[in-house]
């Protein structure tokens, strides 16, 4: 069964190496921040308690995306086995996580700051399929619209410069301290997250298999 998780800093590529990896093994992939922005579109109670937070780069609170994530955990598709992107993103939230689901690795994805923060500033995203482009290394074919639905590409309001840079805080003093809790846990495997999409997934399954 697989029950991984990727770890990594904003703009690391977890979206990117996790959508792939589902493909492949058949398993959900399972964002939080995707759930969490769900929520938003949908103008859920929930969604409308974490929006600010969010817009800001800070964490939303535990009880919340805990909430959200266990509630997606129980549905069927996640039976056996499933991806966890961007979940836990503290100390907290893994020791919650271990009392209701398991955990066999973690991808830990390494990429230097300077190119988290061009891949973030370059990022754009279909609002109607939630797509994912990069005006450098994956532009749509027609300028600013998407390739699936033709819809006008839009900026994640978390990729404006001041929330990048609460994010990158945040990723180091809440995030961070969670390699060395799954390093003593024999789970953690790093992979170099800097080349292309292709060269990181050859890397990932490396570690993986
Ligand atoms: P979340 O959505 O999880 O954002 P994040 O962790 O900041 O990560 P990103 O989605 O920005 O980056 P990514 O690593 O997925 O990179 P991607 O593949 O898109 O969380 C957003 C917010 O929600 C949080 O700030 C918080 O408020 C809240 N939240 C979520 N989970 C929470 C939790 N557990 N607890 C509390 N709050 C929570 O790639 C980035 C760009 O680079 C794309 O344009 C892509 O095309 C490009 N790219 C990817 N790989 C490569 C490559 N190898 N080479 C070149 N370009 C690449
Ligand atoms: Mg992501």
């Amino acid at each position: 069964m697989h029950r991984i998780v990727f770890l990594g800093p904003p703009g690391a590529g977890k979206g990117t190496q996790a959508a792939q990896l589902a493909r492949d093994l058949g398993v959900p992939h399972l964002s939080t921040g995707d759930l969490l922005r769900a929520a938003v579109a949908a103008r859920t109670p929930l969604g409308l308690e974490a929006e600010g937070h969010m817009k800001a780069g800070r964490l939303v609170p535990d009880d919340l995306v805990l909430k959200i994530l266990h509630e997606r955990l129980e549905q069927p598709d996640a039976r056996s086995g499933y991806l966890l992107d961007g979940f836990p993103r503290n100390l907290a939230q893994a020791e919650a996580l271990g009392t209701f689901a398991e955990v066999d690795r973690v991808v830990a994805l390494d990429v230097t700051p300077d190119r988290l923060v061009r891949r973030l500033s370059d990022r754009r995203v279909c609002p109607k399929c939630q797509s994912v482009y990069n005006l450098s290394t994956k532009p749509p074919t027609t300028p600013e619209k998407c390739d699936h639905d033709g819809t006008p590409l839009v900026q994640r309001p978390d990729d404006r410069p001041e929330a990048v840079t609460m994010r990158l805080k945040v990723y180091a003093e809440q995030t961070a301290p969670l390699l060395e809790y799954y390093r003593k846990r024999k789970l953690l495997r790093p992979v170099d997250a800097s080349g292309t999409p292709d060269e990181v997934v050859a890397r990932v399954r490396r570690v993986l298999a």
